[in-house]
Formats: structure tokens, sequence, C-alpha cells
């Protein structure tokens, strides 16, 4: 016998328990089906532990989608606001730490227990760990087979994610479900996510490893009716097998296997001006020079991987070696070999196709009943805050409408 049910959510992350909250406060019955053993395990990890709940400047411009207008709707009715109003009421301490981003100050999962509180207020069933077989539609109901029992509802909303972090339970359930109902997909990929390079190409950098630094950085054409393109002004951090730090993972978003990655190590300063002229009156060593404004291992390993002598004095180089050098630290160019893939990324690009979606409630428009939330869908957030923001917002326009 399978029980009955008006909404079945599957994933209870960020979304899902959103979704399911909402929906269970309107008087719907719901109940919320994850394989995971505990709950919500990315929103505990999320922030270094504290969860960087949202952003307050959170608009549609912070998100990358095939249709950058999609998220207009969901992120105008469910405001950071909003949440931040919620996170109150449950008298959860928080601070901003930059750029409009907020974050716990004690853990995030304060987060997830207020989360569960609205659940339990909406008398949110759940089936957790339990699998989800198969989800079959009859007529104007699902039939969604579980490890803990049929289920029979009204409708099905799918909350289970991307595919980053797989060690703490991500699947391609969301597109694997999609690809069923006959829905196109935006071919997923990692995005925030650290960069990599080719090993020999790097051995220079190798013991750069640790060295962070604030930097401009930029990839792709920022000009045309369809920008492909972004800049940052953010840290970078040097890896043993490449480049991190939040300037890194923003880009990572943007950028196109194949093409390269501008990077100014000092955006505030212009250096082969100001070395052209210093070339007179500064007496100092080349590695004193740029020990002045970059961190010294930094100023040698630089120096080091482009060919210059640090010990040469300033006044003894020839002003196109200056120009050479001011380009290297303004305008170095270099071009990834890959990232560290799904088992570092922070989100998914890409995913379930915004065009089968109503924008308002999130239900596919070629089968009623039938709803894509949160990181399933192609909509990516910028690192801060922004992704939260996404599934909050399109967990809850989805749990007003089922
Ligand atoms: P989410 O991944 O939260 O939930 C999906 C749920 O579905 C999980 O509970 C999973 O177990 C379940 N599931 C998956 N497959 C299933 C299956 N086959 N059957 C049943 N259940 C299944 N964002 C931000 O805004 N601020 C931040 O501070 C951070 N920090 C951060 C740190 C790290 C390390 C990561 C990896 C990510 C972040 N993020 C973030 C991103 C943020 O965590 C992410 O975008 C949201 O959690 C997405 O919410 P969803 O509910 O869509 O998926």
């Amino acid at each position: 016998m399978a029980e009955q049910f008006d909404v079945v959510v599957i994933g209870a992350g960020a979304a899902g328990m959103m979704c399911a909250a909402a929906a269970g406060q309107r008087g719907k019955r719901v109940v919320l089906v994850d394989h995971a053993e505990k709950l919500a395990e990315k929103i505990r990890i999320s922030g270094g532990g504290r969860c960087n709940f949202t952003n307050i400047h959170a608009g549609p411009a912070n998100f990358l989608s095939e249709n950058p207008h999609f998220a207009k709707s969901a992120l105008s009715r469910y405001t950071p606001q909003d949440f931040l109003a919620l996170v109150k009421k449950y008298r959860i301490a928080y601070h901003e730490k930059h750029k409009g981003q907020l974050f716990c100050d004690d853990s995030a999962e304060q987060i997830i227990d207020m989360l569960k509180a609205e659940c339990n207020a909406g008398n949110v069933r759940w089936r957790m760990p339990a699998t989800v077989q198969s989800i079959e539609k009859q007529d104007e109901r699902f039939l969604v087979q579980t490890s803990a029992g049929l289920i029979d509802a009204g409708a099905v909303v799918i909350a289970t994610g991307g595919l980053s972090i797989p060690k703490i339970g991500a699947t391609d359930f969301g597109y694997r479900i999609a690809k069923q109902f006959g829905l196109g997909i935006v071919e997923p990929r990692p995005a925030l996510v650290p960069l990599t390079f080719d090993a020999q190409q790097w051995q220079p950098f190798v013991p750069l490893a640790g060295v962070s630094l604030e930097v401009d950085v930029e990839t792709g054409t920022l000009k045309g009716r369809k920008a492909t393109g972004a800049r940052f002004r953010e840290d970078l951090l040097f890896t043993h097998r490449g480049l991190s730090g939040p300037a890194i993972l923003q880009i990572s978003s943007f950028w196109q296997p194949g093409t390269p990655i501008t990077i100014n190590l000092l955006p505030e300063l212009d250096v082969a001006a100001t070395l052209l002229e210093g070339k007179g009156t500064i007496k100092k060593h080349l590695g004193n020079v740029l020990a002045q404004w970059l961190p010294s291992r930094l100023a040698e390993g630089l120096l080091q991987a482009h060919g210059f002598n640090a010990d040469a004095r300033l006044a003894d180089l020839p002003d196109a070696q200056l120009r050479r050098l001011g380009q290297a630290i303004n305008g170095w160019t270099v071009t990834p070999n890959g990232s560290e893939g799904y088992r570092k990324a922070e989100v998914t690009r890409g995913g379930v196709d915004t065009k089968e979606l109503s924008q308002q409630t999130m239900m596919v428009n070629s089968v009623p009943g039938l709803y894509f939330i949160g990181e399933s869908v192609d909509v990516t957030g910028w690192l801060g805050g922004y992704n939260f923001q996404w599934a909050w917002a399109s967990g809850m326009v989805a749990g007003l409408s089922v």
C-alpha cells in the first residue's frame, strides 16, 4: 500500500528543507526523502563551518545561467532580507564579513536546526536515510518507490543538488530524472573550484604554495551582447598544483577550458611606469624593489620564473626588460589545464535547463506537478552567500506553489 502525501520533496538540503517547510506550513502533507545518514552536510561544512547563509546584495547579476533573467522572479519574491528575518526570529547571531556576506557567529548547525524547526512547524514527515528507486507519473499523481516504502503524491520536488563533493552524498539523480521526463540539461561542470596547471609549466611556482595576496583576475570577453567574461578583485592563493582563493574560485565559474586568465598581482600600481620612473633614483636591487610591494617569497619567485636576477640593480636594466617585468606583474597571463574537479568544487554550473521551468514556481512546464529547485537547476551563484540565497528563494517559491 502506498502512503498518500500532497508533496514529496527529494533531497533534504538547503532548497529541499525550505520548500518542505513552506509547503507544510500551508497545510500540505509533505514528506522529505534523503539518502544521507546525516542531515544537510553541505550546510554544515559551508562557510568554514559558519555558513555564509546569504548576501545582502544578492540580485540576478550575481548568477550565471543560459537565461540570465530566469532567477529574477524567485530572487525578488524571497529576498536576503526575508531570510535574515527568519535568522533573527531564531535569534541566531550573525555578522557581515566582506562585501555583504552574512555568516553565523557560532555555527552552521544553527541554520540546520532552524530549517528543521521550520519543517516541524509544517508537520513535515521524514524518510531518511532512504533511497529513491523510481518515479512514475500516473495520470495526475506520482508514484515514488523508495527503500522506505511506496509514496503516492500529487507533486514531486527534486532538490538533490549538483555533483560537487560526491564524498558527502552528491549524485546525478536530478539530471537522471530530468532525462527520464525528456527535459533538456545544460552541461554540468565544476564551478567555484581551484584551477590547475601543467606540472612542468607550474614547476617554478610550486615553492610559492601558501602565498596569498589581493589581485584583480579576469577571463573571457567582457564586451559584446552575450558577455562570457568577468573580473573580480579578491584574494588569490598559490597552491602546489595551481591557484585557489576567492579570486580564482570566482573566475573559475566563468573560465572556459583552453582559454587564459589574466591576473594583476598589484592592481593599485603601474609597475612598469614606477620602475622606469625610479630607474635614476632607486639604488636598490630588483628583488628588494619588488619586495616593497609584494610578499618577498612571491617577489623572488616571480623574478626567477620570468628569468630576472633578483640581485640586478634597477638602474642597470634596459627599459624593455622593465616593461616586460611590469607586464608579468600587472598582466600575468596563464592558461590553466583544468580544475580540481567536483572533489573540490563548491558548486556545479549548469543543470536542468531553465527553459523547461516556470520562473514563478519552478514547475516543469511540460509535466504539471514536477518541480526542480536549488543547485539542480542551471542557476549558479558567485562565491559569497549567493548559492544559498538561490536555494532559499527557489525552494520558497516552489513551496508556495505545490
Ligand atoms: P544540497 O547539496 O544542499 O542538498 C542536496 C541534498 O540531496 C543532500 O542532502 C543530498 O544528500 C541529497 N541527495 C543527493 N542525491 C540524492 C539521491 N539520489 N537520493 C536522495 N537524496 C539525494 N553556498 C553559499 O551560499 N554559502 C556558503 O558559505 C557555501 N559554502 C560551501 C562550502 C562547500 C565546501 C560547498 C561544497 C558548498 C558551499 N556552498 C555555499 C554551496 C551550497 O552549499 C550549495 O549551493 C547549496 O547547498 C545547494 O542547495 P541544494 O539544496 O540545491 O543542494
